[in-house]
């Protein structure tokens, strides 16, 4: 998979994307992560990339002129399967979306600023418009970062243990059960007996009910979607 994505602070992605998973994953081959200055595209005197808001109003408005060169450079060598725009006004994002991109071959996600993009960029480049929760962000930055850790952690061969996406929470609409490891005895708090009993088919069946105990209790929503 590649994932190219447009940011005035390339900064703010460098970092939750060179690291860790993230790391792995690219130097693996698994994915091949693109950061682009959209200042670097902008044929203004001065590289800038905003103006005021016609019809007046506080806030800038970041213009199409080096979003839309960048894109269509990037279009110009290969086809992408979405072009995703980060905004408070996006779809929320979900674990089911997360699986679906983590299906597609090229994908551009771009990160807006100040009272967003020029509508025309949303009107003729942008597929899908995702947003990470309904609170404001200074940028789409931190949300592309959610997205693709959230993606690219699902790529068969990125985690190590494959089967680990597959008992995430969210992936059967239920929450992942409790979790254990040494010491068996904390303080006078014990790991529950089940675990310690080698019985394979009654910790999964113990597990299975934890979850749904737990999705219950803290994401009835999740539950009553999942039925
Ligand atoms: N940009 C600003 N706020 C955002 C949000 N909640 N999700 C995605 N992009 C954003």
């Amino acid at each position: 998979m590649r994932i190219d994505i447009l940011t005035i602070l390339p900064g703010l992605l460098e970092g939750p994307l060179s690291d860790s998973i993230m790391k792995r994953a690219q130097e693996k081959g698994h994915v091949e992560i693109h950061i682009h200055n959209i200042r670097d595209y902008s044929t203004h005197r001065q590289k800038s990339v905003d103006d005021y808001q016609y019809g007046g109003g506080a806030g800038m408005v970041m213009t199409i002129q080096p979003i839309a060169d960048c894109i269509e450079k990037l279009k110009s060598e290969r086809k992408y399967d979405e072009i995703i725009y980060m905004t408070p006004d996006g779809q929320v994002l979900e674990q089911s979306i997360c699986n679906q991109l983590s299906t597609l071959k090229n994908i551009i996600i771009l990160c807006g600023h100040y009272k967003g993009v020029d509508q025309r960029v949303r009107d003729l480049f942008v597929t899908r418009e995702i947003s990470i929760g309904s609170y404001v962000l200074s940028g789409g930055e931190l949300g592309a970062a959610v997205l693709t850790d959230a993606i690219v952690r699902l790529i068969p061969g990125v985690l190590n243990d494959e089967t680990s996406a597959l008992t995430d929470s969210f992936q059967d609409s239920l929450l992942a059960p409790p979790v254990y490891t040494r010491p068996e005895e904390y303080k006078g708090h014990k790991v529950p007996e089940i675990l310690l009993s080698g019985n394979t088919a009654k910790i999964e069946d113990w597990r299975h009910e934890e979850s749904v105990k737990r999705t219950k209790e803290k994401r009835p929503d999740l539950f009553n979607n999942g039925e």
